[in-house]
C-alpha cells in the first residue's frame, strides 16, 4: 500500500481544560490522551510518527522517550493547523508518500477506521481525503461544502460560514489522509485571511479542488469515534467510553466483573480467566493478575504482579508488589513497593510491607510492619510485629531464615538475622543476631508481688480517714 507517516497535532494548550497541565497529557482510562492517538497511527501502519507539540513540550517528550518512531517538532506560536503542519514538514523533509494528519486530543478513533480511510484514499486516486461524520449538532466544527459529484468543494469554519453552510451536518473530524507531494506544496502557500486570522489547514481543500485534483471524504459511522476532548465534561465522557471498552474486553476474555460500570480498569492491565472483581476496585498501571483471583471491593491496585488462586480482601491497597500463587492478602492491607510475596503466602489485616520477600507458606496474619525484610519459608511473624527498620538517618534490613517462629509483639531492631529455626519469644525486643535453633528471649522478667493489692486497698483506707 507504499509507505504512509502520520503527522499528530498537539500543540495547543487546550484552554477549555482549566489546567495547568496541558490537555493531550490529561488521562484516560490511565493513559495520557495522546497516547491513544498514537497507538492508533502506529497500528493503521504509520512507520514515522511526527507530534507537533508546543505547550509543555518536555512533557510530551518525556512520555514518548525512548520511542525512536517518534520525532517531535516544537511549533512555538500557534498560529493554526495549517501552520502546526508546516511545522512538521520540516521533520517529512525528502519523504514521498501518504500522511495521516491527526489530532491529539480525538482519542476515540478507531485504527480499523484510519485503515479504511488509508484504503479508500489508495483506490480513489484522490490527493484528499477527509474524515467526516455526520452531527445531530455541528456547531463549532468546520462544515463540509460538497460538489454535486460528492466530492468536496472546500471546508468552511463554524465562524467564516455562512447561515446556509452552518445548516450542514456532515463536518470535517480534523482527521485526514494526503499525498505529501502535495501537502508540502499547498501548506507552502496558505494565508491567514479569515475570520480567526490563523493558517488554516482546512484551506487546502479548495486548493486540491482549484488544481483540479480530487479531494473525497471517508464518513465515519460512530460520529463519537471523532469526538474531540477540549473540556472536563468531554474528558469524563471519553473516559467513560474507553473504560467500558476496556471492561468488555476483559468479560470477554473470561474474567468476571461483578459490576462493571463501578469498575475502573486501566488500559493495559491484563486479567485471567475466571477472576471476580467486586465493585468499586481499581486496578492501575501495568497490573498483571493471573487466573482465578478474586478481588474484594475497593480496593486499590498499582503496577503489581499477581500470580494465580489469590485473594485480595477487601480495602486492601497494593503498589509495585509482586505476588506469586495462592496468597491471601488483607482485609486492609498495605503492600507498598518492593513486596515479593512467594506461593502460599498469607498476609492478614492490617500489615503493611515494604521492600519486604516473604518465603514460601510464611504467615503475618495480624497488625504488623515489615520493612526492608527478608523471611524465609514457614516463618510465622507473630501479633504486633515491627521490623525497625530506620534509625533516623539510614534504613537496615531484618533477616528472618526458614522456620522461624516469632511470638506477638516483637521489634526486630535492624539489621539483625534470625537464624533457621528459632523462636522468638513474644514481647522481645530483638537488638542482636540469634542463632539457629535457639530461643530468644529479650524482655524484663515478670516480678509478681503476691497481696499487694490488698495491702495497696488497706493503705488507701488508712488515708482516707486521716
Ligand atoms: C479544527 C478544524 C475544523 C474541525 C475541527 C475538528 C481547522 C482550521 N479547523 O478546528 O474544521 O472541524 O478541528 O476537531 O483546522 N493545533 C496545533 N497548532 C495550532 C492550532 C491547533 O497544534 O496552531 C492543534 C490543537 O492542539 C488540536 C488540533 O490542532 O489538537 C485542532 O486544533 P483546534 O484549535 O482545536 O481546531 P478547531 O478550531 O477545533
Ligand atoms: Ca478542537
Amino acid at each position: 500500500m507504499g509507505v504512509t507517516a502520520a503527522v499528530i497535532l498537539a500543540a495547543g494548550k487546550g484552554t477549555r481544560m482549566k489546567s495547568d497541565l496541558v490537555k493531550v497529557m490529561h488521562s484516560l482510562g490511565g493513559l495520557p490522551m495522546i497516547d491513544y492517538t498514537v497507538e492508533a497511527a502506529r497500528d493503521a501502519g504509520a512507520s514515522r510518527i511526527v507530534i507537533v507539540t508546543g505547550h509543555q513540550s518536555d512533557k510530551v517528550r518525556e512520555y514518548f522517550s525512548g520511542r525512536d518512531e517518534i520525532a517531535f517538532v516544537l511549533q512555538e506560536e500557534q498560529l493554526g493547523t495549517g501552520h502546526a503542519v508546516a511545522c512538521a514538514s520540516q521533520a517529512l523533509a525528502g519523504f514521498c508518500g501518504r500522511i495521516l494528519i491527526l489530532c491529539g486530543d480525538v482519542p476515540l478513533l478507531k485504527q480499523q477506521t484510519l485503515q479504511e480511510m488509508l484504503a479508500r484514499h489508495q483506490k480513489s486516486g484522490a490527493v484528499l481525503t477527509v474524515l467526516t461524520a455526520q452531527m445531530d449538532n455541528p456547531y463549532g466544527y468546520g462544515r463540509v461544502v460538497k460538489r454535486e459529484d460528492g466530492n468536496i468543494l472546500r471546508i468552511v469554519e463554524e465562524k467564516d460560514a455562512s447561515d446556509a453552510e452552518r445548516e450542514i451536518r456532515e463536518i470535517n473530524s480534523g482527521i485526514y489522509c494526503v499525498e505529501s507531494g502535495f501537502l508540502f506544496d499547498a501548506i507552502s502557500r496558505l494565508t491567514n485571511d479569515n475570520a480567526q486570522g490563523e493558517y488554516y489547514l482546512t484551506d487546502i481543500v479548495q486548493m486540491a479542488v482549484q488544481a483540479g485534483n480530487s479531494c473525497i471524504s471517508c464518513p465515519v459511522a460512530d460520529p463519537d469515534e471523532v469526538m474531540g476532548v477540549n473540556d472536563r465534561v468531554q474528558l469524563a465522557a471519553a473516559d467513560a467510553i474507553i473504560r467500558k471498552g476496556v471492561n468488555e474486553a476483559l468479560m470477554y476474555a473470561g474474567a468476571t466483573l461483578i459490576d462493571p460500570g463501578n469498575t475502573y480498569i486501566d488500559k493495559g492491565v491484563k486479567i485471567g480467566r475466571d477472576s471476580i472483581i467486586h465493585p468499586n476496585v481499581h486496578i492501575k498501571g501495568l497490573t498483571e493478575i493471573g487466573d482465578n483471583c478474586t478481588i474484594e471491593p475497593s480496593v486499590v491496585i498499582k503496577g503489581c504482579r499477581i500470580g494465580n488462586d489469590v485473594i485480595i480482601k477487601a480495602g486492601s491497597v497494593l503498589a509495585d508488589a509482586v505476588l506469586h500463587d495462592s496468597i491471601s492478602v488483607g482485609p486492609m492491607a498495605h503492600l507498598r513497593p518492593g513486596t515479593v510475596l512467594m506461593n502460599h503466602v498469607k498476609i492478614g489485616n492490617f500489615v503493611e510491607t515494604k521492600e519486604a520477600t516473604i518465603g514460601e507458606d510464611s504467615k503475618a496474619s495480624h497488625l504488623t510492619y515489615l520493612g526492608d525484610a527478608t523471611i524465609g519459608k514457614g516463618v510465622n511473624i507473630g501479633c504486633g510485629t515491627i521490623t525497625c527498620n530506620y534509625d533516623g538517618v539510614n534504613k537496615h534490613r531484618t533477616v528472618i531464615e526458614d522456620d522461624v517462629f516469632v511470638g506477638s509483639d516483637v521489634q526486630f531492631i535492624a539489621p539483625v538475622t534470625v537464624g533457621r529455626n528459632s523462636l522468638i519469644a513474644a514481647g522481645s525486643t530483638v537488638t542482636k543476631d540469634v542463632p539457629p535453633d535457639s530461643l530468644a528471649i529479650a524482655r524484663t522478667p515478670q516480678v509478681n508481688k503476691e497481696g499487694w493489692m490488698k495491702e495497696r486497698a488497706k493503705g488507701k483506707g488508712q488515708k482516707a480517714k486521716e
